[in-house]
């Protein structure tokens, strides 16, 4: 019976185990997929013996990613360009590590705004962190032609920039509100908006029609952020359906079916 799971410290919040869960059973799978506490001592360890325990792979979470890349035997050009996994596969004795953060976020606006087409404008990243990686990678690739990148750290998105080249700029987080009527896309990646949290501070009002706006927070689903910009025409795609679409590439790995992201989903989910 194939065994999947996710490794984390801490792990108990984790939604992974509801998303694979739910698969499993939808396709009437045998495998199971379980939380798993690692202490980052213990890591290494850990990772050796998966594969002895029949474990055909799992997905890391905080604050492992950057040290199961570096721990892996093979990493994907991804895995690269971001800097961290969050996605192990266990074959022939050996570590695959992949990413699939940027293939989340890019599935997931497809589904949500169909029209969406990274290359009709600039867009503006919010925020530098680990998922800010994963979606400037995205949108990169998907062809924008410019990614503009504000932090309150500023110099963590100059970062980016040494990393990620010329069409990406960077700006001055308190201001990066001016540059939204500009944009055809904007990304909220910071925690901002999330439940407990406070809202962005920015001006908001640059948003319009024909933008295509979305968020990695997902409680609450329509945060500040997205609801401000829907009243003011944009299309707007909630922060859930990146994490459901980055579980689809390990599930299929491991399990050996590619499964759905649908509503049925969304709802077992929340
Ligand atoms: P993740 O992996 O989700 O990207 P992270 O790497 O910890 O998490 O990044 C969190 C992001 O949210 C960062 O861009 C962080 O800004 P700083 O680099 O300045 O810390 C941003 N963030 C968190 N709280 C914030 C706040 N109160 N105001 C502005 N930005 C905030």
């Amino acid at each position: 019976i194939p065994l999947a799971g996710v490794i984390g410290n801490p792990v108990a919040h984790s939604r992974s185990p509801d998303v694979h869960g739910h698969w499993l059973k939808r396709y009437d799978l045998p495998g199971h997929y379980i939380p798993l506490h690692v202490e980052d001592i213990d890591l290494e360890q850990v990772l050796r013996s998966l594969p002895q325990m029949g474990f055909a792979g799992v997905n890391v979470t905080i604050p492992h990613k950057v040290r199961a890349m570096e721990l892996a035997d093979f990493i994907s050009d991804r895995v690269t360009l971001i800097g961290a996994a969050n996605t192990l596969t266990f074959r022939d004795g050996k570590i695959y590590a992949d990413n699939t953060d940027a293939y989340g976020f890019l599935a997931s606006l497809r589904q949500g705004a169909p029209d969406w087409n990274a290359a009709a404008g600039p867009a503006l990243v919010l925020g530098a962190g680990g998922a800010s990686r994963a979606i400037v990678s995205a949108l990169l690739e998907a062809g924008a032609p410019e990614v503009v990148v504000a932090n309150r750290t500023r110099s963590k998105a100059e970062g980016l920039r040494a990393d990620f080249g010329a069409r990406l700029r960077v700006v001055e987080w308190v201001t990066s509100g001016d540059q939204i009527a500009d944009m055809a896309t904007v990304v909220n990646t910071t925690s901002l908006g999330m439940q407990g949290q406070p809202a962005l501070k920015l001006d908001l009002s640059g948003f319009k029609r024909g933008q295509v706006v979305t968020d990695i927070v997902y409680t609450p689903l329509m945060t500040p952020f997205l609801s401000e910009a829907k009243s003011r025409g944009a299309t707007v795609v909630d922060g859930l359906g990146m994490l459901l679409h980055q579980a689809v590439p390990g599930f299929e790995r491991w399990f050996g079916q590619r499964p759905e992201v649908d509503d049925d989903l969304r709802r077992a989910i929340l």
